[in-house]
């Protein structure tokens, strides 16, 4: 894995934008896997500026989202349907069709786990996957456990994670306990993987992610496996990192 520490999460953007940009240069229909969270944002807003300013086209990309949380509806402000259309989607020229995000809300939902593993599979493969990372090392929402998940799959969410998302939320009691979740394999099967991490409560996972053992209590550290996995860093979430493990 590639590690990369930037000063601000700008840059890290603007770096982001950069590989999108490139990617759809040479493959105008390809595919990208996407991330909720704070951590992205910025690269969002970087990939709309590129829009309006002519330089990028996303008439044929198709997308498909990491993960939902379990029983929101798309029209709740909370929901990760919601935050994509809010902070992506809709400021772009993609095509409604062609975006994907797993459904929170299905009746059968263990099989409709396999439903959203097979769209993901028939897109013909993710491009480019973007990630961020928990506090605990997760990667969507794979949390810590004793093995790596495979598949599209519900999980329960750690305490830390609900408190972690709480400031999303009015109080941590409308934190959804269950998601919706690609598995690491699905994720791994990426031609390419850009993880994104900033601030300094990312520290510890990142340094576990890079500088720790391979292990499922470390989601992330799978990502020392990929052929072509990008780390990039602010200077918090690096603060921990030793010069050697850093590529530039
Ligand atoms: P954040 O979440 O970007 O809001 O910190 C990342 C994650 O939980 O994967």
């Amino acid at each position: 894995m590639k590690v990369k520490v930037f000063q601000d999460a700008q840059s890290i953007a603007e770096y982001t934008a950069d590989q999108i940009q490139k990617l759809i240069k040479r493959k105008p229909e390809c595919v990208l896997g996407l991330a909720t969270g704070s951590t992205p944002v910025p690269t969002y807003r970087e990939m709309i500026k590129r829009y309006e300013q002519g330089k990028l086209d996303f008439s044929q990309v198709k997308t498909y989202n990491l993960d939902e949380y379990l029983g929101l509806p798309k029209e709740n402000s909370q929901s990760f349907y919601y935050f994509m259309w809010e902070n992506l989607f809709s400021k772009i020229n993609i095509l409604k069709e062609n975006t994907h995000l797993p459904s929170g809300t299905e009746a059968d939902m263990e099989s409709y786990c396999k439903v959203y593993e097979k769209q993901v599979e028939q897109s013909g493969g993710i491009d480019l996957h973007l990630l961020g990372i928990g506090n605990n090392g997760h990667i969507g929402f794979n949390e810590p456990e004793e093995n790596f998940s495979q598949h599209v799959h519900i999980v329960s969410l750690t305490q830390e994670t609900i408190q972690a998302n709480k400031r999303f939320f009015e109080n941590v009691q409308q934190v959804p306990r269950k998601a919706i979740t690609m598995g690491i394999e699905t994720i791994m099967k990426a031609e390419k993987i850009i993880l994104i991490a900033t601030g300094k409560a990312k520290a510890k996972a990142v340094y576990d992610t890079i500088s720790g053992p391979v292990t499922p209590w470390c989601p992330a550290s799978i990502l020392q496996r990929h052929k072509d996995a990008e780390i990039l860093l602010d200077l918090e979430a690096a603060a921990l990192l030793k010069d050697e493990s850093i590529n530039c």
